[in-house]
């Protein structure tokens, strides 16, 4: 899998063969990014949210869980301030009649400018061999020099723009730039304009604005309007978090790149309620301690990277993304905001009810800060998945290639294969049941007996199944079978009363936390 673009088409097509995740609705040609997960997709997101809740939640005395509902009173969004500020700059071309994000397609310019500046110095680098000074080549070249001062001007305008609102200076950057419909080339742009991405729905009973609900954009509103709730009936003291996992929904302009941008999908969110003037410290232990989850998965450092927010969400005064390194590069995978007490002060003063937090060591009342930890399950399978998912070529026949799926084995959809050697054998098959039955009550385990056990091993590989147990004709006679490990495909003969134990040690969640 030489080529990034070829990666993300084999993952998305190998997604879909393997029956991880399917287009919604397929047979009526699909919902634009919307998906649905399929039998090993389910339990793989499942296992991803089982990681998180166990490390946010599981793991921690003072952070506690809650599954609020989708639909929430309108007024909650108006105090959260996504009725007013929760917009995409967009931009419809007027030949092509396509619509896309205006600073998305000033990104892809800026981008652009700085291809061309790693060009150049790729070029150089090939020219003067050892000798090369890149640092200094940098700073020097004209051309080179020349692109990366265009795309940080560019940036620069573009981030001034989007803070202060001024769609006329993103239409003016966008015809600077000359840049062009992707699709089509045509250069002939509307004005841009701001555009919510709520869905909204009516309430059957209330005609009007009055019965206007809105699908949540984000989970968190249903953790502040329960804080209180939480906090009295757990009797938790500051600092405390309170962590949920549950499906937004956003009408995005541009919805591409597979299980990326999606318009329904699932966030894993957590609100860590603090003392006011304590969020830098708070700030810097949520970041390591989100790297450190990601980390634990075998994730390699140099794929993960933060990166400092330069527009902040109308509610936060830091905010960091973690970022992946997706095959169409580093794009955000979770996001870490420090959200000060915007969101309980704005429902505390338009529901006129008081949302503050009694401190029993300064014997004052107060509007706690809040520190949030926000991650999407979709775009974590995404990035999984994306690394996970590896051609290899098998002994030293270059011919000979497998797809392997390599998951950590906590996560992977199944532990454990289950097959006798021949098919045709009633005594292998009803051995291999027998064993089958017996560890299904342990983990998630198939048996299987519907193809050659060479065919059978690649199916497994490639869905990411870390042990095949196999039964041939030595364990009739003396109980013993072989446990194929995926990574290595090394096989170890072993007496069938020790074959849960040795799966358990590698998948148990606990691997996660050493
Ligand atoms: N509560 C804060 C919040 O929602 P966000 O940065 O807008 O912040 C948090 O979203 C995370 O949710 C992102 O880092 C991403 O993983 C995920 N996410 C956001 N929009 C998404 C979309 N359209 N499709 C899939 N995942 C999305």
């Amino acid at each position: 899998m030489s080529q990034p673009v070829d990666l993300f088409k084999k993952l998305t097509s190998h997604c879909k063969e393997y029956g991880f995740i399917y287009q919604s609705s397929e047979i009526y040609d699909g919902l634009s990014a919307v998906y649905d997960y399929g039998p090993y997709g389910v339990e793989l997101k499942n296992n991803i949210k089982q990681y998180w809740w166990m490390a946010m939640v599981q793991m921690h005395e003072n952070i506690v869980g809650i599954d609020a509902a989708i639909f929430m009173h309108p007024k909650t969004w108006k105090a959260s301030g996504h009725v007013d500020a929760f917009n995409d700059p967009l931009v419809d071309n007027k030949d092509s009649k396509k619509r896309y994000r205006a600073d998305q397609l000033i990104e892809g310019a800026m981008d652009k400018m700085l291809e061309k500046a790693e060009k150049e110095v790729e070029k150089a680098k090939k020219r003067f061999g050892d000798s090369f000074d890149e640092t200094l080549y940098r700073q020097t070249n004209d051309r080179v020099v020349k692109y990366t001062e265009q795309a940080s001007e560019a940036n620069r305008r573009m981030n001034e723009a989007l803070k202060t609102g001024d769609m006329a200076a993103l239409k003016a950057l966008i015809e600077e730039l000359e840049i062009a419909d992707p699709e089509t080339g045509s250069r002939n742009w509307t004005d841009v304009r701001m555009f919510n991405l709520m869905f909204n729905t009516q309430l059957g009973n209330i005609a009007g604005e009055e019965g206007k609900l809105y699908l949540r954009p984000e989970t968190a509103q249903g953790i502040f309007v329960n804080f209180l709730n939480v906090q009295k009936t757990t009797r938790q003291k500051l600092p405390f978090g309170i962590a949920q996992i549950g499906k937004a929904f956003r009408n995005e302009i541009v919805a591409r790149q597979f299980i990326f941008r999606m318009r329904e999908f699932e966030q894993m969110e957590m609100q860590f309620f603090i003392k006011p003037g304590t969020q830098q410290e708070w700030y810097d232990y949520w970041k390591q301690a989100r790297l450190k989850w990601h980390l634990a998965l075998g994730t390699p450092a140099e794929k993960l990277r933060f990166h400092d927010h330069e527009n902040l969400a109308h509610y936060a005064d830091a905010a960091v993304d973690i970022q992946f390194q997706f095959p169409f590069g580093f794009k955000e995978l979770e996001g870490i905001h420090s959200r000060t007490d915007f969101d309980l002060s704005s429902h505390q003063d338009l529901s006129n009810k008081k949302l503050q937090y009694f401190d029993p060591e300064t014997n004052e009342n107060y509007v706690p800060y809040v520190l949030e930890t926000s991650i999407g399950c979709d775009r974590m399978f995404l990035a999984l998945m994306s690394h996970a998912l590896q051609e290899e070529v098998v002994g030293d026949d270059e011919g000979n290639t497998r797809d392997v799926l390599k998951l950590h084995p906590a996560l992977a959809p199944v532990k454990c294969a289950v097959m006798p050697l021949k098919r045709n054998e009633p005594a292998l098959v009803d051995k291999a049941k027998a064993i089958f039955n017996q560890l299904k009550f342990s983990f998630q385990c198939q048996y299987d007996d519907t193809g050659s056990i060479g065919k059978l091993y690649r199916r497994q590989d490639a869905i990411g199944t870390p042990y095949c147990i196999t039964v041939d004709f030595e364990t009739l006679e003396n109980d013993t079978v072989t446990v194929r490990e995926r990574d290595s495909m090394v096989q170890e003969r072993v007496s069938i009363d020790k074959v849960a134990g040795i799966v358990q040690e590698r998948v148990d969640m606990k691997q996660l936390f050493v």
